[in-house]
């Protein structure tokens, strides 16, 4: 029996619903196959936050580093001073030194009823990841305001901060028999996507079978919705890489079908949907809890080394798109799921899937 402690950070709004949704997917993974998953809380948020003048607490950061992963909701409540919920998310990335924002974008068949785009952009299909670098940039956290006059935050990238995404990103490409990357910066402009640049190059070169490509943050957000056929792995800066992976989210149907891990290879990592806690929806069990349970499926694939799991994990979520849909993706044709319907299907679907 394998034990893993499981570190859950539910958060504000909608976190808490979408959680306890990843956390079925974890019970049924630990009911039928080889796994022992022991869930240990870890508050963290806009309600912390109220409750406590910090929303990280020391003692859930500790729970966070003594677990074998993390699975996050979504933080941040309206009204609150802007960034204190928010923080916490910053202070787990930088405390963990986790660099690597791994986002995968894929638009399964089931949903492209719900893709915005025609056809002719659809191509053969959107299967895209996204590597956003995670520790970086302008979230380095370095600024502040003058007199109230001046405001600055600085665009801060080190070699060494540059050399491990893009190493990170390329054998990403490798390891999935990706035969293009596209680097995504602001060279044109930007002294850091300068130095980026030059760095991807020169990377670029350990690895000769895979074509590479750099395109501007602009012209790329343009692209992306052109012809997102064209992209398989693409890797870019913290701040580019928060922006670009919300539009692609659209994309394949919903921002709340996205997924994220938040890694340091080998380490404690973190789980969560790339959607924030949606205060719109939040308490009316309708959202889309799949975006947590993809990040479910990158934690047994990532940090479990568990790819049979996460396999299944998808292949449940694609079958039960063709019966049900919360409202974010509805089809009249098809039932309209709640949160707890829809991760009650697909709990039904995997245990079928792993009992065989
Ligand atoms: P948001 O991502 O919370 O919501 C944007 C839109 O997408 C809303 O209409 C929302 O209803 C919809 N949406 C989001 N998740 C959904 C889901 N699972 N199912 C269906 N629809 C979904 O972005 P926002 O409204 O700009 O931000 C709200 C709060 O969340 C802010 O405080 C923000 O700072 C915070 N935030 C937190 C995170 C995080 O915790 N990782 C990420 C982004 C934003
Ligand atoms: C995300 C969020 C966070 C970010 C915020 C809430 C700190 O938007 O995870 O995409 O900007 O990275
Ligand atoms: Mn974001």
């Amino acid at each position: 029996m394998k034990k893993k402690i499981i570190s859950i950070c539910k958060g504000d709004g909608v976190g808490p619903e979408v959680v306890d949704e990843g956390i079925k997917i974890l019970n049924v993974i630990s009911r039928y196959i080889d796994f022992e998953f022991e869930f240990k809380e870890a508050p963290a948020g806009g309600a912390v936050w109220k409750k406590h003048g910090e929303s990280l607490p020391e003692k859930s950061l500790e729970i966070i580093k003594n677990s074998d992963a993390l699975l996050f909701g979504a933080v941040g409540i309206p009204g609150l001073p802007q960034g204190v919920a928010e923080y916490a998310i910053l202070r787990i990335r930088h405390g963990l030194d986790l660099y690597v924002n791994l986002r995968p974008v894929k638009l399964y068949d089931a949903l492209r009823d719900r893709c915005p785009l025609k056809d002719e952009y659809i191509g053969n299909g959107i299967d895209i990841t996204f590597i956003r670098e995670n520790t970086e940039g302008l979230y380095a956290n370095i600024g502040g305001i003058l007199k109230d006059e001046v405001a600055q935050n600085l665009m801060i990238y080190t070699r060494h901060g540059c050399e491990r995404i893009i190493k990170y990103a390329f054998e990403y490409a490798k390891r999935n028999n990706h035969t293009k990357i596209t680097s995504v910066d602001k060279a044109n402009i930007l002294i850091p996507s300068q130095m980026w640049r030059k760095i991807f190059h020169e990377i670029s070169q350990e690895y000769p079978d895979i074509q590479k490509e750099d395109v501007y943050v602009d012209a790329f957000c343009q692209w992306l919705i052109r012809k997102p056929y064209a992209y398989q792995t693409v890797v870019t800066g913290n701040m580019f890489g928060d922006i670009i992976s919300d539009e692609a989210a659209f994309l394949i149907g919903s921002l709340g079908m996205a997924s994220s891990g938040n890694i340091n290879p080998g380490k404690v990592s973190m789980y969560e949907p790339i959607h924030g806690s949606a205060p719109d929806i939040a308490g009316k069990n309708i959202a889309n809890p799949i975006g947590t349970i993809l990040s479910v499926k990158l934690m047994m694939q990532e940090s479990f080394n568990q790819p049979k799991i996460a396999n299944e994990i998808e292949n449940a979520i694609e079958e039960t798109l063709i019966e049900g849909r919360t409202v974010d993706i509805k089809n009249p044709d098809l039932n309209t799921l709640s949160t707890k319907e829809m991760g009650n299907l697909i709990s039904e679907k995997l245990k079928i899937r792993l009992k065989k």
